[in-house]
This record gives C-alpha cells, structure tokens and sequence, in this order.
C-alpha cells in the first residue's frame, strides 16, 4: 500500500527509507523540494527491525520541526536520570541536575519510523518500496542517477543530488571509487542479546549494569513493555537462549532488589546484535551525500545511533536548503566536515561507554582493575558525572564549531 508510479526526474533521490531517509524525506518536503524514496525492503519488514530507543532534545526538536512529533509527546516517557549498577550498588546518573535541565525521551526507533512513515504516506509523497537491485552511478556530474528493477521492470530516476540512507551494508557507500574513502573500524568481542516483552519495566528509569558476568541494560518501550539486553560471546546463537535462561541470567547480573522486581514473561522478540564503531570519512562525494549508519556505526551502549543518523538529516536539509533557495553550495561543501565533528564525539563517548561497562574476554587483571578504577572515580567525581551526564542527553548543535560554519 506504500508504493507507488515511479517517476523519472527529481531534486534529491533518497536511498533508503529508514529513519534517515524518512525524516530527511519529511523536512525536504517542509522546504518545498522535491524527492523521492527508493527503498530494498517492504515497509513491514522496515518497521519489523527492533532498534534503540533513547532520543535527545536535539532529536525531540527535529521530529517537531518535521511535523511527526505529536504522538512522541504523548506516549514517550521523560527520563531526567538513570542508574548505573556496580558490585551490587546502584549510582543515579541525575542527567537534569547534571546537565542544567535536561533530560531524555524514551520512544522507540520503530515508532518514530512509523510516525515517519504514515505522515509521507498522509501527504501521498512517492516512496517505492521493495526496489531490487538499487545502483546508483553519475554522482561526479550535475545529473546523477538511481536505478532499480520493480515488477520484472527496469526504472532510471535521474536527480540533482543523491542522498545515501541506506545504512551500513547499503550501495551507496560501496560505491564510491576506493582510494576516494577512509574507513575507520573497530569490532568488539562480544554482542548484545535483546528481549522485548510486555512485562512491566523493573525500574521507573534505566538500569546500565557492570557485573561480574558481563554487562546488561534494562531499558524499557512503555510503562508495560520492556527491553533488555545481555552481553553475550559472538559465537552464541540466539536459539541457544530460551526465554527462562535469558531472564535467570538476567537476574544474576542485576541487584537483589531489582532481581526481585523483575516482572517476567514470554518475549516478543529475541535477536543477537554484533557492537561496531565505524566512520567513513568523507562523508561526500560529488553529489552523493551519505547520512546515519551508511556513513558511521556506534555501538549502541548510550544510544547515539538514531540521534545521529538524525543530526546528520538536519545538516544535509540544511545544504539542499541552501542550494535551492540561496543558489548557495556552502552548505554541500561543508556537510562532511560539519557531520564529523559531532560523529567522532559520539563515537568517543559511546566507546568510552562500552569500554566502561562490558566484560572484555583478553584485558587481564590489569585491565580489569582500571576499570574498576574509573568507575569509582565515576561515581565520586563531580566533574566526570558532568560529562556522563552531557554526553548522554547529547551535546547541543554548533557546540565547538566556528561561527562560519554554526
Ligand atoms: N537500496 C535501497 N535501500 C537499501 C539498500 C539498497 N541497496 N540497502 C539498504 N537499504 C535500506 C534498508 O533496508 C533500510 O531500510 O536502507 C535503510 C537503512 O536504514 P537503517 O539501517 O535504519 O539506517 P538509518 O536510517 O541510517 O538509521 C540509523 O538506525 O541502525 C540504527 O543505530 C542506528 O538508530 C540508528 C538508525
Ligand atoms: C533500548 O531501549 O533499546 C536501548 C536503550 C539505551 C541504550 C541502548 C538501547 O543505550
């Protein structure tokens, strides 16, 4: 029901029709420039994949200045703070006392795509869904060019930039000539492995925990869903984990009272995700702009990825702005240097996070003992709670850059 005629000409062709794509596909059309949407999968199994689901008021203020942000505000869940659970003692991390006010909204990644998706769909905006083998060519000249096959039928979308959207094992970064891209990689030892279920959440906030067994997060969707994850070795299968081990194990790692708390039930969805920091620099190429996870991965410990995926959207609206309504190319210039600072920042922090909180298989007692040490100095330090705290609602737009470029 999403799809619909593909058409043959427009101003910017979108690759992609995650969060990325969608909101980016929102704003063009709050600026009156036209695109259009060419996505792999149907929008089902779009809206099927379980995501993070922590935003900033960064991210808050967008959906808004998109026009999607009505339902957010009535069924997100506020959090001025949340825990962090170390040899059996909880921490609060008191983010609006810490950062002057601030706080997080809990609404999750398939929600905000949905909200997305059903307001392109309300103003009848094109989206062809379930496009099969996408390529896109010419992006080094003023006309590039999208292609797909749909329905046994070859399609050419000729546009004036292409925005790649497509997440990390997408086309569009793997286009690029190589030699013309720097990627940056690191692979962590161990994986996450998620639980949703509509059990009652066993604490009003988050729970972060560094235990014995390895790290888990009990987070949450609403005030009767729940999201839980175990680090997990990467050679587990999901199979290998019944629901029953997955909440006795879970129960291990948390403290007395919150293991006694903890509301169990038959999950909704159980999945094992690998942790990756990933940035590909630049971050342009001609008229092929990437944003969200086709340009950086971060591992999902502090929640940056959707946040982002979204700061970048903002900046990319920004350029195609500039271009059409100040015949301005300033802003496509700068897009890729403008998005790295604030990506390599994020990156730093959510690796920081990970490093913190997880059990790493090969740091030896040495390792081990430092990172006890920086979670005590954590917990009685001012200054670093200040910069947990900063960090995690997210640093505000422009923050270090020069006025030329704010
Ligand atoms: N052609 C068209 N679409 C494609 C192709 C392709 N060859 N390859 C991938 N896609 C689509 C995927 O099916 C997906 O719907 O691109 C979309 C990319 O969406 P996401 O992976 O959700 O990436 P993004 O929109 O950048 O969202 C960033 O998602 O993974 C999280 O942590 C991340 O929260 C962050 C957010
Ligand atoms: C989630 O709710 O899925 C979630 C929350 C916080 C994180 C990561 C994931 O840091």
């Amino acid at each position: 029901m999403y799809n619909s005629t593909a058409p043959k000409r427009t101003q910017v062709a979108i690759v992609g029709a995650g969060p990325a794509g969608l909101l980016l596909g929102q704003l063009l059309h709050r600026a009156g420039i036209d695109a259009v949407i060419v996505e792999r999968q149907s929008a089902d199994y779009v809206l099927g994949r379980i995501r993070a689901g922590v935003l900033e008021q960064v991210t808050m203020d967008l959906l808004d200045e998109a026009g999607v942000g009505r339902r957010m505000h009535q069924e997100g869940l506020l959090h001025a703070g949340f825990d962090m659970l170390f040899k059996g003692q909880r921490h609060r991390i008191d983010l609006n006392h810490l950062t002057g006010g601030q706080q997080v909204m809990v609404y999750g990644q398939t929600e905000v795509t949905r909200d997305l998706m059903d307001a392109r769909q309300a103003i009848g905006l094109t989206t062809i869904y379930e496009a099969q083998d996408v390529s896109i060519d010419d992006f080094d000249s003023q006309l590039p060019c999208v292609r797909w096959r749909k329905d046994g039928q070859m399609h050419e979308l000729r546009c004036d930039f292409i925005a790649g959207c497509d997440g990390f094992h997408g086309i569009c970064r793997a286009s690029v000539p190589a030699g013309a891209i720097t990627e940056y990689e690191k692979v962590y030892p161990f994986g996450w492995l998620g639980l949703l279920a509509d059990t009652r959440p066993v604490h009003h906030e988050l729970i972060y925990v560094n235990s014995a067994r390895g790290f888990a997060l009990c987070s949450q969707r609403s005030q009767t869903r729940s999201r839980y994850y175990l680090q997990v070795p990467l050679s587990d299968r999901v199979e290998q984990w019944s629901d029953t081990a997955f909440w006795d194990e879970l129960r291990l790692r948390l403290d007395p009272q919150a293991a006694e708390h903890l509301d169990t039930g038959p999950s909704l969805e159980k999945s094992i995700a690998p942790l990756r920091s990933f940035v590909a620099e630049p971050m342009r190429f001609g008229r092929l702009l990437l944003a969200g996870d086709a340009a950086h991965i971060v591992p999902p410990t502090g929640a940056k990825g959707l946040n982002l995926a979204a700061t970048d959207v903002k900046y990319l609206a920004q350029a195609f702005c500039q271009f059409y309504q100040e015949h301005s190319t300033a802003g496509v210039d700068h897009y890729s240097d403008r998005c790295l600072r604030r990506v390599w920042r994020a990156e730093r922090f959510s690796w920081w996070f990970t490093s913190l909180m997880h059990r790493f298989p090969d740091s030896g007692e040495m390792g081990q003992k430092l990172q006890e040490a920086e979670l005590d100095y954590l917990f009685h330090s001012q200054a670093a709670l200040q910069s947990v705290a900063e960090n995690y609602v997210g640093l505000p737009l422009g923050f270090g850059e020069s006025a030329a470029l704010g």
